[in-house]
């Protein structure tokens, strides 16, 4: 998607924010331009108290002065903003493109709302399309992708598991881990997957996010509609 639309689509999720409130950032490259909106209001005197749901975004926010403290300091959230790879009309996502996922959920579980800012490209009839992120221990990860790829076939996946890599070495996460990608092409019952995968012992968490998202704004040459 055009950085425009990312821009546009970050700044309604501004309305979203009040000065006083504890904040969740979101990772990636539209969740980046909502940092950014933030960080210039904090300029202004915008009183906030974030955490951040990566180390990038972690820096990005300390080099804009925005207040940061940690889910040990603070228990809840009043709002996350974060992107998302797939949003469809039940404001169910896949996330984790970005490699996130893990930190991701939890701020998101940890808030009283989360809002997804994209534009309309992300939004999808049927989740799926966008191989879905797994982040898995290291330990064991044969045992693991096994088990993952057994799952796959019963969900009829339509492609296949790949460990994701990065500078020809594999990626790892801010927490340590690896991540699976697994395409499936079409994800017909998101929750049953979920509860499947979660059986995995070696499987840390995965990009499906379920019953989180409360409010999405999504951007395109048309200007920013809201779902939710
Ligand atoms: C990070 O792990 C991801 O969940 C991102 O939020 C997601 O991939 C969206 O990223 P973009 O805004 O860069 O498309």
């Amino acid at each position: 998607m055009s950085d425009e639309l990312k821009k546009q689509a970050a700044l309604a999720a501004m309305s979203e924010v009040k000065s006083g409130m504890r904040i969740g950032l979101g990772t990636g490259s539209t969740a980046k331009h909502f940092v950014d909106y933030l960080g210039a209001e904090v300029a202004k005197g915008f009183e906030c108290l974030c955490v951040p749901t990566s180390i990038a975004t972690m820096k990005q926010a300390q080099s804009l002065n925005i207040p940061l403290t940690t889910l040990d300091e603070i228990d809840r959230l009043d709002v996350t903003v974060d992107g998302a790879d797939e949003i469809d009309d039940r404001m169910q996502l896949i996330k984790g493109g970005g490699g996130a996922l893990l930190r991701e959920k939890i701020v998101a579980a940890a808030s009283d709302k989360m809002v997804v800012i994209a534009d309309t490209s992300k939004l999808v009839e049927v989740l799926g399309k966008f191989a879905l992120p797994i982040e898995v221990n290291k330990f064991g990860l044969g045992a693991t992708q096994n088990a993952v790829s057994a799952i796959m076939q019963d969900f009829k996946a339509e492609g296949g598991l790949v460990l994701r890599q990065q500078n020809d070495a594999p990626f790892v996460t801010d927490g340590g881990h690896f991540i699976l990608d697994a395409s499936f092409g079409r994800i017909s019952d998101a929750k049953a997957l979920s509860d499947e995968l979660l059986n995995v012992p070696g499987v840390v968490q995965h990009g499906l996010f379920l019953g989180l998202c409360a409010k999405a704004y999504l951007a395109d040459a048309n200007g920013v509609k809201e779902l939710g």
